[in-house]
């Protein structure tokens, strides 16, 4: 099943599942990192629109996802929102120009893109060369029995929701040629980080 199958499929209960994770720490770390955002954003992976009620209105976001069902749910979240517009579109092939973004966004997406690091070249190109790239995304522990357990669980999370729970999130930006300015561990040890980078 394509990715963007199951993610159609999971657009309809996307929400409640996450509700105790919204509660304990998503929506305190959605607010951090989009709250004090200006100029031109990214939202890439935007699913159903949680992001859309942190970002001021001063900002002009643009929001990307590859399914169109978890857009359609984003699309009830814009609301009087007119500095938010939503596009389909995939993430390892983006129809912006070079340089077209002050802030490239990421939340909790690099995990089920198909090649996170094609992607990252892609955030990178249409980054800015004085703009920031923020990724707030679940990984590969560095804790080896975190790790061992990670990697026993990845093949039922791909197969149930094509999300892999054992990428090494922080080589693949280098990998991609971000250069890296700042990890913050955010919960389950280094599970949780949020990554800021320079193109
Ligand atoms: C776990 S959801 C996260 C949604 C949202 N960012 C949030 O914080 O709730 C991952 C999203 O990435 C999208 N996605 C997966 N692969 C993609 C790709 N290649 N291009 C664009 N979006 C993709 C999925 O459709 C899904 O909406």
């Amino acid at each position: 099943m394509s990715i963007i199958s199951k993610y159609n499929r999971a657009s309809y209960v996307f929400d409640t599942m996450e509700i105790p994770m919204e509660h304990i720490w998503f929506s305190k770390w959605r607010k951090e990192i989009l709250s004090e955002l200006s100029g031109r954003v990214l939202d890439l992976g935007i699913g159903t629109g949680k992001n859309i009620p942190y970002y001021p209105d001063d900002c002009e976001v643009v929001g990307v996802d590859i399914s169109d069902k978890m857009l359609a749910h984003a699309n009830k979240r814009l609301k009087e929102k007119k500095n938010i517009s939503l596009y389909q579109m995939d993430a390892e092939n983006l129809g912006f120009k070079d340089d077209s973004f002050d802030y490239v966004i990421t939340t909790f997406v690099l995990c089920s893109i198909p090649n996170p690091v094609a992607a990252l070249k892609e955030i990178k190109r249409v980054c800015k060369p004085d703009g920031m790239v923020i990724n707030l995304e679940h990984m590969k522990s560095d804790n080896r029995i975190i790790a061992f357990i990670e990697d026993l669980f990845n093949p039922l999370t791909v197969a149930i929701m094509g999300v892999n729970i054992n990428r090494k999130t922080v080589e693949n930006a280098k990998k991609a040629g971000l250069n890296i300015l700042e990890v913050q561990n955010k919960a389950l040890l280094d599970v949780f980080r949020l990554i800021k980078s320079k193109p």
